[in-house]
């Protein structure tokens, strides 16, 4: 399948009931081609792959290390290290893109694949910055192309059965959310590493050029490749980015939230020596602690304080929830607490063990045999990846694109709300003042006022810095 017969529909060459039943002729597959293929994005394209459905044409990433797995997996696709070239060299050839390379370079990838057609697969986060993500929602539309954002736990059955209680009015009215995560579980809120070690065997110099794509240059250091990007503003975007999309989707499905008007947060503070702050603002901070506020809407009838945590930090155990039960999902590492006029809504991440305590002290969970009208729930990942591939041959707007669970139309606003957060960190980490290190002046530490419509705040200019990034030539985001 190529974009000819993506623009004709269902014309398909050799019709399905011709071959007979559980037969896929080979122009019936769509042609994939995974950006990312090491690390998680191994999993997007066996999972989109999908036993042979669809075909995998070809494979892009910096490190034959990583991806060498994948490599062996497809010998016949063609590999590159540039996903330009990729896009350019093959682009009768590909259907539609898996990219899970890291947060950096989804905005460029994303966009570069959309303006030639093709459809896109993008690994949360969907962008490393909000301007980013309203820009990728906008083209989707307008290169009217079938996305999905890589939050599998939104194809989760779970997250209907949440909305459905709150659609029931089983909790009342939302004013309180409180979401925390155990992340990060990589080094976060370290010194920028000053040594300069060699490349690896395995990526050349204009690899680490390619890995550094739209950000700012830094030599290579394994605190960055791979997987260590992630607390790293310049390719990461920390702790948000990493489990956000996973817990905050839950609040933002089910109260439909708009755009928050204030943004406020507290952030750690490394010691190394006796009384002098470290001063790290190229790092994510090791924990941290936001409050968004959000207007009430035609769904939730009341204004609701969204309060993230991380590093560890939960919130305070409510009362109505009995002492010794977890909170969130076992071992009460990660979790989402809605608080309720009536009662307590909670689950853990990807919505698991969706779970309601009333306020007259009943408690309701999700029934064994809960059912959704979804016939890839029982695959990998909820069938995230695979309900995408089937949308993107049924084309734009289809039912099948219609039904997906994080198009861009949604993952772009979640996106930006989750990214709100690291602009308010990066905001209160932005010191000026001659002396950094006694005589700090943190003028950003207060509460941000954000005007969503527009993507600016309207009470410190400065934090607008945050909102979309600077890009190497070559990499702008167009
Ligand atoms: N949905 C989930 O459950 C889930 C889980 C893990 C990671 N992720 C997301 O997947 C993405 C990748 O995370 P990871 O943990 O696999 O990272 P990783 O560093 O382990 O792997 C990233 C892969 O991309 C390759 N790569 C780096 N730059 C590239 C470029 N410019 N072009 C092509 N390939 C490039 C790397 O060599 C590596 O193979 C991130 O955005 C992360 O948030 C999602």
């Amino acid at each position: 399948m190529n974009k000819g017969t993506l623009a004709a529909g269902s014309f398909f060459i050799v019709p399905r009931f011709i071959l007979g039943n559980g037969y896929i002729a080979p122009s019936d597959k769509l042609n994939i081609a995974a950006i990312g293929a090491g690390g998680k994005g191994r999993s997007d394209i066996i999972n989109a792959f999908n036993n042979g459905a669809e075909n995998v044409v070809g494979l892009c990433d910096i490190d034959t290390a990583m991806c060498s797995d994948a490599v062996e997996q497809f010998p016949n696709a063609k590999f590159y290290h540039d996903f330009r070239v990729m896009l350019e060299e093959m682009d009768k050839d590909i259907d539609a893109v898996t990219i899970s390379a890291p947060d950096h370079v989804h905005g460029v990838a994303a966009m570069t694949a959309m303006q030639s057609g093709k459809h896109v697969y993008v690994q949360k986060p969907l962008t490393h910055n909000i301007y980013e993500a309203r820009q990728l929602t906008q083209a989707a539309r307008k290169y009217k192309v079938v996305t999905q954002m890589g939050n599998q736990g939104a194809s989760n059955p779970a997250q209907s059965q949440l909305v459905e209680w709150f659609d029931k009015g089983v909790i009342g009215s939302v004013h309180t959310v409180y979401i925390w995560t155990n992340r990060p579980v990589w080094p976060q809120g370290i010194p920028v590493p000053a040594e300069k070690p060699p490349l690896p065997e395995q990526i050349k110099p204009e690899d680490w050029d390619l890995f550094i794509g739209p950000a700012d240059y830094v030599d290579y250091h394994p605190l960055y490749h791979p997987f260590k990007w992630r607390g790293w503003w310049n390719f990461g975007t920390g702790a948000l980015g990493d489990m956000g999309y996973h817990l905050v989707d839950s609040p933002f499905r089910v109260l439909q939230l708009g755009h928050p008007t204030e943004v406020e947060c507290s952030v750690e503070q490394v010691f190394t020596r006796d009384w002098v702050p470290e001063y790290i603002p190229e790092g994510c901070p090791p924990s941290s602690t936001i409050q968004l506020k959000f207007p009430a809407t035609a769904k939730n009838n009341s204004e609701v304080k969204f309060n993230w945590s991380d590093g560890g930090i939960r919130p305070f155990h409510p009362e109505l929830i009995p002492a010794d039960d977890w909170l969130g999902e076992p071992d009460s590492g990660n979790g989402v607490i809605m608080i309720g006029t009536k009662g307590i809504m909670t689950c853990g991440t990807y919505g698991t063990r969706p779970q309601v305590y009333l306020n007259n002290g009943d408690k309701l969970t999700m029934p064994k045999d809960y059912k959704v009208d979804n016939p890839n729930v029982g695959l990998p990942e909820y069938g995230h990846q695979v309900s995408w591939t089937q949308a993107c041959k049924a084309g734009f707007e289809s039912k099948e694109h219609k039904a997906l669970t994080s198009s861009f139309d949604y993952a772009g606003p979640l996106t930006e709300i989750v990214i709100m957060g690291n602009l308010a960190i990066r905001s209160h980490m932005t010191a000026s003042g001659k002396d950094q290190r006694r005589r700090m002046q943190f003028d950003g530490r207060k509460k941000l006022l954000w005007d969503g419509e527009n993507m600016k705040i309207t009470n410190y200019d400065e934090a607008n810095a945050f909102v979309g990034r600077n890009y190497q030539e070559g990499w702008k985001l167009i």
